[in-house]
């Protein structure tokens, strides 16, 4: 365990891929066309799998925070995230984009955080100009399936198709919504180690970047301090009192027949598993960060 925390301590997460510097100004170009920001976010890390340059990005704009992969999520800590959100003026739904609950509540909301500029359309005389929305979100947070999932569902409702207009390609959703076809591509930010670590659990960031089996101790570290019934429940242990993380990785690979050659635990398959487990919502909803006023 020394050894491996020693690894875990000395590992310096500094990720920015280049594109990224590519896709942040073609946000701003495509910011300036749109009304709306809808800002995907990961439910089970509110915090991290946000880049909290969007609020300066999408300054003026309505905002509307969707709260994706709810499914996997702990859900009384879904509904004090909405809270949260909601007391620092965003609009916000709790979603899953990949079985479409949670979208059908996405209209209302955006013509309701849209009511202003509609009222000032009119004023001016501008009748009819749809809304126009952007997505938004860090990678693997699931940004493609909701935009399927979000202009399947609204396209089947109006009977509209998709349609093109001038220069960038918009989905016409219905006669008063338009999204931007091409989703903005945030990219994670993390200042401090712990906000890496907890994308690359969750898998929104690049395996390579950390060590399997360094990020597993970290996850089984949380989950016997938060969610221990759970855990210890998937994986039939018994009593884990005064065990180590590593001890209990060894025990989930005996359990799991997770074996090198000479019978010693395969720790690394035995943290394979468990990272997928969480991955896949076998563990049990769980949502790695709490809201701190
Ligand atoms: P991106 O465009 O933002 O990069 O994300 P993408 O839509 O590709 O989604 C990334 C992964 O997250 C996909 O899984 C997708 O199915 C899953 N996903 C998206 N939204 C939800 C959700 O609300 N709940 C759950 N449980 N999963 C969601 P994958 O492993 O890449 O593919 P697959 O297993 O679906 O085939």
């Amino acid at each position: 365990m020394e050894n491996k925390e020693k690894n875990i301590t000395s590992v310096n997460i500094n990720w920015y891929p280049g594109h990224m510097t590519k896709a942040k100004r073609q946000m701003q170009e495509d910011i300036k066309l749109i009304d709306i920001v809808i800002e995907l976010i990961d439910a089970r890390l509110p915090i991290s799998s946000r880049n909290p340059d969007i609020d300066e990005l999408g300054k003026n704009k309505a905002r509307l925070i969707l709260m994706n992969k709810a499914d996997l999520a702990d859900n009384n800590l879904n509904d004090k995230w909405v809270q949260y959100f909601k007391s620092k003026g965003f609009f916000v739904i709790k979603i899953n984009a990949k079985s479409g609950e949670g979208i059908k509540q996405i209209n209302p909301l955006i013509a309701e955080a849209c009511k202003e500029k509609i009222e000032r359309d009119r004023r001016r005389g501008i009748l009819n100009r749809p809304v126009r929305a952007m997505v938004v979100g860090i990678p693997n947070v699931g940004k493609s399936t909701f935009i399927n999932s979000y202009a399947k569902k609204a396209c089947t409702k109006t009977g509209n198709k998709p349609g093109v207009t001038k220069g960038k390609q918009w989905i016409k959703l219905n006669k008063n919504l338009e999204l931007l076809d091409t989703p903005g591509i945030l990219w994670p930010k993390f200042d401090d180690k712990e906000t890496g670590i907890k994308l690359a659990i969750s898998g929104s960031i690049n395996d390579n970047i950390l060590n399997i089996t360094e990020l597993s101790l970290l996850l089984i570290k949380f989950l016997m301090s938060k969610y221990p019934l759970s855990f210890n429940e998937r994986y039939s242990l018994e009593n884990t009192d005064g065990l180590s993380e590593i001890d209990i990785l060894k025990e989930i690979a005996n359990v799991r027949s997770c074996k090198l050659k000479g019978n010693e635990p395969d720790i690394d398959k035995a943290a394979n598993i468990i990272i997928d487990d969480f991955r896949s919502g076998k563990l049990g909803r769980i949502t790695m960060e709490e809201p701190v006023e």
